[in-house]
């Protein structure tokens, strides 16, 4: 008989974090973004470390070359997409590899205590898939690719674990992270299968369209907790730490600190990233303002078969959107304000560095009616006369 999971899925519109104490010595301008990319030794230094907790997702629409290096000069990684000749993308990844990074700036934390080559060439990260790795991982070693990742809307198979174990077999030396999954069985078994980190999320994305086509998914903030004390778990046991990220659903700015007090080492974001300057999509003007075009990977337009399994080499039906999402402006700028907003949030919990933000956070769940009634906009919309 099928298994029935009472705990209802819930999402990060359901919760909001309790203030702790905050200690004077607890500022925004100390907190320490850093956190690990790749799997290490508990007290140890992971082979790729970022400065801050963000990476941009492995979409056409999203991570561009130009982009990949705003984000990393802001502390974070780009991971480049696969839906393409395995000659595009190295190429892609030379034209990141090939600029000077010069320092690290904008949203970077103070702490940064960059390697030497992570000042000279910006980090970068490339997705693959589990069909052509083989050929692909090579060429992206020998253009210098910093991470890797596989990428699939459904990470916990075998065709997976093999991929993993072959990668981390030849090229030992690049992080190669696993996903996506939505539950501790599922971490656990692409940890043991050599992930470096694990990626969380199936069903959230702002252009998914894949529970309605499938009955697939689960609530990101169930999920997120759910594989964040599997990773705990699995810590405790084997003194290794195996870094998870949290991947899509995050609509809000405030969503990134819940994800990171839930467990999440690091965010992947599409949708946010999608409407900067940088991002691939073309900029347009409507009658409220500019927007950029927003695409999913499992969309017609997209058509990125290797990401969905549906069996041959053709999308037989959409799992995702073409859309638009508001303009947004420079990565920089943007980013720069959404970091401010965590470290005020971490600095209200009582928390200078992630770590400790989620080993302390206190969350709660809200009602409906709280969460209604939380936002000063419907009441003010309200009471406000009409504006011309
Ligand atoms: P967002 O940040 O909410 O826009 O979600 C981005 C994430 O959605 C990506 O990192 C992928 O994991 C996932 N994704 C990308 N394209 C599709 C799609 O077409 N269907 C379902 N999920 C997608």
């Amino acid at each position: 008989m099928a298994q029935i999971i009472t705990e209802v899925s819930r999402t990060f519109n359901e919760f909001l974090l309790l203030p702790n104490r905050t200690r004077t010595d607890c500022s925004p301008a100390t907190v320490d973004l850093r956190t690990p990319l790749s799997r290490h030794a508990v007290g140890e230094r992971p082979a790729v470390e970022l400065r801050v907790p963000f990476t941009s997702a492995i979409m056409q629409a999203v991570s561009t070359p130009e982009l990949a290096i705003a984000l990393a000069r802001n502390g974070g990684l780009s991971f480049l997409h696969h839906n393409r000749s395995i000659q595009d993308q190295v190429a892609a990844v030379g034209q990141v590899k090939n600029v000077e990074a010069g320092a690290v700036t904008g949203a970077a934390t103070p702490h940064s205590d960059a390697r030497p080559d992570d000042m000279t060439r910006p980090l970068v990260g490339a997705g693959v898939n589990t069909h052509d790795y083989r050929e692909r991982v090579p060429a992206l070693a020998d253009a210098g690719v910093d991470a890797l990742c596989f990428d699939s809307s459904d990470g916990y198979s075998d065709w997976q674990a093999e991929a993993l174990a072959w990668v981390k077999k030849h090229y030992p030396e690049i992080p190669a992270g696993g996903g996506n999954v939505v539950d501790g069985d599922a971490f656990v078994f692409l940890a043991e299968a050599g992930a470096d980190f694990v990626k969380v999320g199936v069903g959230g994305g702002s252009i998914c369209i894949t529970r309605d086509q499938k009955g697939i998914g689960r609530g990101q903030a169930s999920a997120v907790l759910d594989v964040a004390a599997a990773r705990d778990a699995y810590r405790e046991r084997t003194g290794v730490h195996v870094p998870v990220c949290s991947d899509g659903g995050l609509v809000h700015d405030y969503h990134v600190a819940l994800a990171l007090a839930m467990g999440a080492d690091f965010v992947m974001m599409g949708r946010y990233f999608a409407g900067f300057d940088q991002a691939a999509g073309a900029k347009l003007a409507t009658r409220d303002g500019f927007v950029k075009e927003y695409w999913g990977e499992g969309s017609n337009r997209a058509r990125n078969w290797q990401r969905y399994g549906q069996g041959g080499q053709g999308l037989l039906f959409e799992e995702g959107v073409d859309g638009y999402v508001p303009y947004a402006g420079d990565l920089g700028e943007g980013l720069a304000l959404t970091v401010a907003k965590l470290r005020t949030t971490m600095v209200s919990c009582g928390s200078a560095t992630l770590e400790e933000f989620r080993s302390s956070a206190r969350l709660t769940l809200v009602s409906d009616q709280s969460f209604q009634g939380s936002h000063a906009n419907v009441a003010l919309r309200a009471a406000s006369p009409a504006v011309h």
